[in-house]
């Protein structure tokens, strides 16, 4: 019949000393030395206390109706624009046309979040008017829930010119969170959910495009719209609208923040605990005293290092009982570490 291990323990072995003794001072100096360098080499390698880290998160954006935009009809400066500001509708008279314009907005992944809109906007032109360049102001409303709440509206603006007149112009890009600082760990953090274009102004100056990006871009957070490969394409038939197509895609943030105190002292932790590498090897150690051991409680002097120094010879050279023996080998095995014991 095969044995096997049902339960096993290990046999503690307890050398006892008074206070002012040289095994004391070995044990201190060996704690010491256990406790001490690793924590130095943990401080000291850099990122012992952590300031930054990031999670991923998509955001929760909508598109918010708002648009604006300009397009040069000439290289004279003429324009045409349309906005969704009635009071700046109103201020541009004659330059004022007003296009065909379709939004869809998609959640391709059915997971709740939004993740691509389109728009495609219709400029009808005169027979005398061309486009040479285009600028285009769409404002979002942009939000993050998994650390701390970011509430913030926020704006993608692109602008496109070219010296050849054109008939339609493709974009394709990505609306990117930018931070110029790490957001708070918790809390609600909602500074920039103000209007990026304030909408109720009946002053020219709030729309102006300079004064727009000036103020959004001294905000510690923002959003860009990443379109690396504008498609311009030239050749509008006469009669035919200026076409603009725009696709953009929410994508996952890797977002970066400021931990809390509790994340920091936890990797502050985790480093002083991997870098300690023997904590168990100093019990042993202090049998080399053969002062230790108090008087009377065995034979003192050489002769008792010798019979400890035996002992853990003996201890550890001797063949483990081995699970293929008798029950009564086992027994007499155990037995006979009793003894062992009993004598030490
Ligand atoms: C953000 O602003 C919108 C509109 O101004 C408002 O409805 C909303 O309650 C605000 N949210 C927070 C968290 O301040
Ligand atoms: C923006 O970040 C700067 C540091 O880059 C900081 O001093 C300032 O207080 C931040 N502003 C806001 C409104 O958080």
């Amino acid at each position: 019949m095969a044995f096997y291990e049902v339960y096993s323990h290990p046999a503690v072995i307890r050398y006892r000393t008074s206070v002012c003794t040289k095994a004391t001072l070995f044990l201190v100096i060996v704690l010491c030395l256990t406790y001490i360098p690793p924590l130095l080499v943990a401080f000291r390698s850099q990122g012992f206390w952590l300031k930054q880290s990031s999670y991923e998160e998509q955001p929760v954006v909508r598109f918010q109706y708002q648009t604006l935009m300009v397009a040069a009809t000439s290289t004279q400066g003429d324009y045409v624009a349309w906005s969704t500001f009635p009071h700046l509708n109103n201020m541009l008279g004659p330059s004022l046309r007003i296009p065909a314009v379709s939004v869809r907005e998609e959640d391709l992944n059915q997971d709740g979040k939004l993740d691509l809109l389109t728009l495609q906007l219709q400029l009808p032109l005169r027979n005398t008017e061309e486009v040479y360049s285009v600028q285009l102001l769409l404002t979002f409303s942009y939000q993050l829930f998994r650390m701390s709440t970011v509430v913030m509206q926020s704006l993608a603006f692109v602008q496109l010119a070219s010296p050849v007149p054109g008939a339609r112009l493709f974009l394709s890009g990505e609306l990117r969170l930018q931070q110029r600082t790490p957001l708070p760990h918790r809390g609600l953090y909602s500074i920039y959910n103000v209007s990026v274009v304030d909408g109720s102004s009946p002053f020219a100056s709030a729309y102006d495009l300079e004064n727009i990006v000036r103020s959004y871009q001294a905000r510690n957070l923002t959003t860009v719209l990443s379109c690396p490969m504008p498609v311009w394409t030239v050749g509008r038939a006469a009669g035919s609208p200026f076409e603009l197509n725009v696709e953009i895609r929410y994508p996952v943030e890797v977002i970066a923040y400021r931990p809390g105190f509790w994340e920091t002292i936890k990797f502050a932790w985790i480093q002083t605990r991997s870098s300690r590498r023997f904590p168990s090897q100093r019990g042993s150690l202090t049998c080399c005293d053969p002062a230790a051991k108090p008087p009377g409680s065995g034979p003192a002097g050489p002769a008792a290092a010798e019979s400890t120094a035996e002992v853990l010879i003996r201890l550890s050279d001797r063949p483990a009982v081995r699970a293929s023996g008798s029950a009564e080998q086992a027994e007499e095995a155990m037995s006979a570490d009793r003894n062992w014991f009993r004598q030490l």
